[in-house]
Parts: structure tokens; C-alpha cells; sequence
């Protein structure tokens, strides 16, 4: 099969099948540790089996990396990306926001990919060259021009969190933005930044298959997807920022301050406590 083969028909009925799966577990699956507070579950599992049965019965010569181990590798031309359960904690507490996220890598150019949203039906689409959709309508992103009038999306991992330097940049960000929100599933960070319902999202140490999908989605949607200090963003990179492309130069120089350590200075609770606003009940609770 040749490199302008049309993907998309193929995994968006397969992201579909996948999300169906997850929600016949929804709300009734047990929940299991993979490291410290890494969670997973029996869904994880099932709807990468599925995927990656389908995905090696169709392109036998293809490599696959999938994040619960069940992929194979040997340096084909092709590899494919799979994320059988993106937003696995809200998923194991019954918050109905995660996702399946499939994409194909060509020699280290993404090819296509598909995010999918089974709560709300939503299947976000691109193939390069050929720009994003979702639920087969066009997408693009926002045209917000600065951060000051901008949502922005994060995460914090759960691998090594007590390593993780977010915290001081969700405190600037979020008071230079209308918000920052932390949704816990990159594959919807990345698609809402696409179809323009965030204007940037970043994070720190992303895995290939958080991002593969959702960042070709960005691109293909006139995004912009770097490291946090403008190199292009490739899929080993360890960190990643994501935007309209509006608020990209912004972002980089805030997060440069940040680095530096000129970051606005958070209270501390103690602070907090000692200056606390006396408690004014209404004359009724008296
Ligand atoms: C996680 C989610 C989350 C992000 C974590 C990821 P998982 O993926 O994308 O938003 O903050 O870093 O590991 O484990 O639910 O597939
Ligand atoms: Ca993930
Ligand atoms: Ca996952």
C-alpha cells in the first residue's frame, strides 16, 4: 500500500470500535497500578488488543508502539502510534473525558491520525497535507491573538511528579490568560487547540503516543507545535507546546522568564493565613 493511501476511513472506524469498547467498561472497571500512582485498567488493555489486532491484520509490515506493551518493533517504514486509553485516571473515576488516540509515522513524518471521544461522539481527523476535521466537518484554529484573551490547556504526569516544574508555569500562565484548565487526556488538549476551543496547550514528558495523533490534528488545523523554546516539536522531544500560532512567541518568551526563575512569586499559605479575610456569614446563618 502506497503512501498516499487514505487512511482515515480505516482508522476512524477503528477509533470508533475502540471508543464503543471503552464505554461498554465505562463506570464498572476495577482499578489497577502500574507504578506508584500510574494507573490501569482491564479497558486499557482491551481496546489496545483490539487495535492492535486490527492494525496487524491490515498492515501486517508495519511497526507498532502502544503504550500497554502490546506493540511490535523492527525498524519498519512505517509505525504506528497507539494510545488505546488517553485520560486513563478520569476514565477510572468515572469522569467521562478520555479518548482513543491512533497515528501513523512515515520515517519520522506523521502521516494520519485520529482522536477519538466517545462521551460526546467526537472523532477528530487528519491526514498531512490534507487539513483536520472533526466529525468530517473542516476545523481550524482559533484567531485569538494574545494570551491575555486565551484558554489554555496542561497537564501534570503521574510518573515522577514530584520532579515536575509545571506548577510555577500554571501559576503565571494562569494569571496572564482568561484560565488554564487541566483536562487529563493530551489527545483532547491537543484536538481542542486544533478546533480552536483552547488557544494553546502545553505539557512536560509526553509519550509518543499522548501526542502523535493530536499533533498532526494541530498542524493540519493551521497550529503551530514546538518545544517549549521554539525547536521544532518531534515526537522524542520531551516537552511540548501547541497553539493557534497566534499566541506561540508569547508563550515561548514567558515560558524563557520562567526557566530563568522571573516568574511571579506564589503566596505562600502561611502568608495566606495570616492575612485571611475574616468569614462574613449572611445574618440568617447567625
Ligand atoms: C495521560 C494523560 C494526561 C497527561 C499524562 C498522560 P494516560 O495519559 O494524557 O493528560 O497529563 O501525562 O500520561 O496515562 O491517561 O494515557
Ligand atoms: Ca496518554
Ligand atoms: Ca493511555
Amino acid at each position: 500500500m502506497g503512501a498516499h493511501e487514505d487512511y482515515l476511513p480505516f482508522i476512524g472506524g477503528l477509533a470508533r470500535e475502540a471508543g464503543a469498547l471503552l464505554l461498554k467498561h465505562f463506570g464498572r472497571v476495577r482499578i489497577e497500578y502500574k507504578g506508584g500512582v500510574d494507573l490501569v485498567t482491564a479497558a486499557d488493555r482491551a481496546s489496545e488488543a483490539l487495535i492492535v489486532e486490527r492494525l496487524r491484520t491490515r498492515y501486517p509490515r508495519h511497526d507498532i508502539v502502544a503504550e500497554e506493551g502490546g506493540g511490535n518493533e523492527s525498524g519498519a517504514e512505517y509505525r504506528w502510534y497507539v494510545d488505546p486509553l488517553d485520560g486513563t485516571t478520569n476514565f477510572a473515576h468515572g469522569l467521562p473525558l478520555f479518548a482513543v488516540s491512533i497515528a501513523l509515522e512515515r520515517q519520522g513524518r506523521l502521516v494520519a491520525g485520529v482522536v477519538y471521544e466517545p462521551v460526546l461522539d467526537e472523532l477528530f481527523a487528519a491526514q498531512a497535507g490534507q487539513g483536520a476535521s472533526l466529525n468530517g466537518k473542516r476545523i481550524q484554529v482559533s484567531g485569538v491573538q494574545s494570551l491575555r484573551e486565551a484558554l489554555v490547556a496542561t497537564g501534570f504526569p503521574t510518573h515522577k511528579r514530584h520532579k515536575n516544574p509545571n506548577i510555577h508555569f500554571y501559576h503565571a500562565i494562569t494569571l496572564r490568560s482568561h484560565g488554564v484548565r487541566r483536562l487529563g487526556a493530551a489527545a483532547l488538549d491537543l484536538c481542542y487547540t486544533a478546533c480552536g476551543r483552547f488557544e494553546a496547550f502545553w505539557e512536560f514528558n509526553l509519550k509518543p503516543w499522548d501526542t502523535a495523533a493530536g499533533t498532526l490534528i494541530a498542524r493540519e488545523a493551521g497550529g503551530r507545535v514546538s518545544d517549549m523554546v521554539g525547536g521544532e516539536y518531534d515526537l522524542a522531544s520531551p516537552e511540548v507546546l501547541a497553539s493557534n500560532g497566534l499566541v506561540h512567541e508569547e508563550l515561548q518568551e514567558l515560558f524563557e522568564e520562567i526557566f530563568a526563575g522571573r516568574n511571579p512569586q506564589l503566596p505562600s499559605a502561611e502568608e495566606y493565613r495570616q492575612h485571611r479575610p475574616d468569614l462574613v456569614r449572611p445574618r440568617a446563618m447567625k
